[in-house]
C-alpha cells in the first residue's frame, strides 16, 4: 500500500504534469507566436491569487486513433472560478497546448460545468478561446459538446453576461459559442474567426484572400462587426474584460455595480453652451458632448470601428453605470442605417436585459436613402432599434441636441415609445423632415425663388426648434447645454425605482 508521501508525491506529480499543459516545447511555441498560455491568461484577467481551477485531471474519452496512449490532464481547457475587482467570476480558457485546444466530449463537459455553476450562482461567465476546433479524433461527440455548450450560451442569455475572448483560431461551428455571447473581444493580429477559412473559400468561389483579411480582428471589428473590442495583445485584450466587468451586474437580478463618484455632479460645462453649430449641415463630434458629462470623462465605447455613425458604450453618472447611445454627426450626419440599427438594437437589448439606464444623444437626419438600403432591409433593421428601445424598461433618458426628424425621431427613445425623461438644448429641431425637403414636397416647383425662401423660414420658425414639441409635453424640459451632466443625474435619480412590466409572453418576434 502507498504510504501517505507516496501519495502526496503522486498527487504532486499530477498537478505538476497538467500544470505543464501540451509541455514545453509547444508552450514556448505559443510564446513565439505573441500569444501567451491558458494559465498566464487567466492569471491576468483574475485578481491575484484568486483562480481555483477545477477539473484539473480531467482526461478525454477517445479510444480511436491510439488516443487512449495519448492522455494529457486537464485536456486542453483551463476551467474554474475566480474574481474581478472582488467579485465572483466563472471562467474557461482553451489551451492551444494541449491537442491544438481542440473540444473532446470531456473537454466539453468541463465547460459546460462551468457555465452550469455560473447559472445556478449568478455570475457572468467568461471563455478565452484559442483552439483548432472539433477534435478530429471524436467526430460526433465533439459536435455534440459544442451543441450541448450552444444551447447553454442560449438559455444563459440574458441571465448572466456571457463574455468571449478569442485569443487564436476559433474556426467552423465554434464561432458560434462567442456569437451567442453578449460581447466579443479579439486580439489584434493573433487572432481569427470564420465559419470556412481560405482554402475552403478558394475552392468554392475562387476568391484568394489571407486568413488576417477573412477574419481577423479589425475584420471583425471594422466590417463584419461581428466583435467589439480589439486589444493590441493578449495582455491588454484582458485588461479591457476586466474594464468591462465593471459596469456590469453579475446576473440579471441585480443591480449594475455603483463606483464611489469623485467628480461633481453638478459640474457644468460651458463649452456644450456651443458645442451644436448654427449651420444645421455642419457636424461635430458627439462624443464631445459624451465625454464631457460623464464620471471623470470615462467612456468606454463598444464597437467603436463598426458602424460609426452610431456611438454605443459605458459610463458612469454619479457612480452608477449607463449605457449610452448616440447618433455621430460626424459620420454619414449621424444617419441611421442598416448597420448603425443592429449595433445599437443589440446594445440596447443588453443593457435592458442587465438593468442598466439608458441614456441617448440625438442628432438624426432620418434614415438613409438608396437602393442599397432599401434592397438590403432597412425597414426590417431599422425595426430592430424601433423594437429594442420599445421593449426596454430599464430608465431611458433622451437629450435631443439637434435634429431629430422623421421615424428616426420616434425611434431613438422618444417620449412616445416610453422615454421616462426627453430634454432637448434649444438648439433641437424635431419635425417631419429638413425645412429644404419639406417645402420642396409642399410646393414642388410652384414658387419664385424669393417666396421659397419665405416658405422655409416659415418653417424653420414653426418647425426646427424644441418649442413645437414641448408645448405637447413630448420634451419634459428644455435645458442649457452646459448643464446636462447635472439634469442627466438628476433624472437618473428620479427614475432609480423605475418599476414597469412588459405583458407576459413567452418572448416577443423582434424582426430578425
Ligand atoms: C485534433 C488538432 C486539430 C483538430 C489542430 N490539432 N487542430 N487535433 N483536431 N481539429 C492539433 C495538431 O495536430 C497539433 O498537434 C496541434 O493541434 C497544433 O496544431 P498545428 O497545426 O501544429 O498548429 P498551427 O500550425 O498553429 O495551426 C493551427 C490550426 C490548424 C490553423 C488551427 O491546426 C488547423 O487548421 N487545424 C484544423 C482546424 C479545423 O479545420 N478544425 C475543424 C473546424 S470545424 P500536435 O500534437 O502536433 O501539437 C469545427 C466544427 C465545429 O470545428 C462544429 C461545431 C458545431
Amino acid at each position: 500500500m502507498a504510504t501517505l508521501e507516496e501519495k502526496i508525491a503522486q498527487f504532486e506529480e499530477k498537478n505538476r504534469l497538467a500544470e505543464l499543459g501540451g509541455g514545453k516545447e509547444r508552450v514556448d511555441r505559443q510564446h513565439k507566436a505573441g500569444r501567451i498560455t491558458a494559465r498566464e491568461r487567466i492569471n491576468i484577467l483574475l485578481d491575484a491569487g484568486s483562480f481555483v481551477e477545477m477539473d484539473k485531471f480531467v482526461t478525454h474519452r477517445a479510444t480511436d486513433f491510439n488516443m487512449a496512449e495519448n492522455k494529457i490532464l486537464g485536456d486542453g481547457v483551463v476551467s474554474g472560478y475566480g474574481k474581478i475587482d472582488g467579485r465572483l467570476v466563472y471562467v474557461f480558457a482553451q489551451d492551444f497546448t494541449v491537442f491544438g485546444g481542440t473540444l473532446s466530449g470531456a473537454n466539453a463537459d468541463k465547460i459546460v460545468k462551468v457555465m452550469k455553476l455560473a447559472m445556478k450562482m449568478g455570475a457572468p461567465v467568461i471563455g478565452l478561446n484559442d483552439s483548432g476546433g472539433a477534435r478530429i479524433q471524436e467526430g460526433v461527440q465533439s459536435l455534440a459538446g459544442y451543441a450541448d455548450i450552444f444551447l447553454l450560451n442560449t438559455k444563459a442569455s440574458g441571465v448572466i453576461p456571457q463574455i468571449s475572448a478569442i485569443m487564436g483560431p476559433c474556426a467552423g461551428g465554434a464561432v458560434y459559442s462567442p456569437a451567442i455571447t453578449d460581447f466579443i473581444f479579439m486580439v489584434k493580429n493573433s487572432s481569427y474567426m470564420f465559419v470556412t477559412g481560405p482554402e475552403v473559400i478558394k475552392t468554392v468561389t475562387h476568391e484568394e484572400v489571407t486568413k488576417e483579411e477573412l477574419g481577423g480582428a479589425m475584420t471583425h471589428n471594422s466590417t463584419s462587426g461581428v466583435a467589439h473590442f480589439t486589444g493590441e495583445n493578449d495582455e491588454q485584450t484582458l485588461m479591457m474584460i476586466r474594464e468591462l466587468i465593471g459596469f456590469l451586474p453579475s446576473n440579471n437580478m441585480e443591480d449594475p455595480p455603483r463606483k464611489h463618484c469623485n467628480d461633481c455632479i453638478s459640474r457644468e460645462e460651458p463649452q456644450l453652451d456651443t458645442i451644436v453649430p448654427p449651420d444645421p449641415n455642419k457636424p461635430y463630434d458627439m462624443k464631445e458632448i459624451i465625454i464631457s458629462v460623464v464620471d471623470e470623462h470615462d467612456f468606454f465605447e463598444v464597437q467603436p470601428y463598426y458602424a460609426q455613425n452610431i456611438i454605443i458604450g459605458f459610463a458612469r453618472i454619479n457612480g452608477y453605470p449607463v449605457g449610452i447611445v448616440a447618433n455621430q454627426p460626424e459620420v454619414l450626419a449621424g444617419v441611421l442605417d442598416i448597420n448603425s440599427s443592429i449595433k445599437a438594437a443589440r446594445f440596447v437589448r443588453f443593457c435592458d436585459a442587465f438593468n442598466i439606464p439608458l441614456i441617448t444623444f440625438e442628432d438624426v437626419p432620418g434614415f438613409l436613402p438608396g437602393t442599397a438600403q432599401e434592397f438590403g432591409g432597412i425597414i426590417k433593421h431599422g425595426a430592430k432599434l424601433l423594437f429594442a428601445f420599445s421593449e426596454a424598461t430599464v430608465p431611458k433618458i433622451t437629450v435631443i441636441t439637434r435634429k431629430a426628424y422623421g421615424g428616426a425621431y420616434d425611434v431613438m427613445s422618444s417620449k412616445h415609445i416610453g422615454a421616462d425623461v426627453n430634454f432637448a438644448y434649444p438648439t433641437a429641431e424635431i419635425a417631419v423632415m429638413g425645412p429644404e425637403g419639406a417645402v420642396n414636397i409642399l410646393y414642388r416647383d410652384k414658387l419664385s425663388d424669393e417666396d421659397r425662401a419665405k416658405a422655409v423660414k416659415e418653417y424653420k420658425n414653426t418647425f426646427a426648434s424644441p418649442f413645437k414639441a414641448a408645448e405637447l409635453g413630448y420634451i419634459d424640459e428644455i435645458i442649457y447645454p452646459r448643464q446636462t451632466r447635472l439634469k442627466l443625474v438628476q433624472a437618473l435619480e428620479m427614475t432609480r425605482n423605475k418599476s414597469e412590466q412588459n405583458p407576459a409572453k413567452k418572448h416577443g418576434n423582434i424582426p430578425l
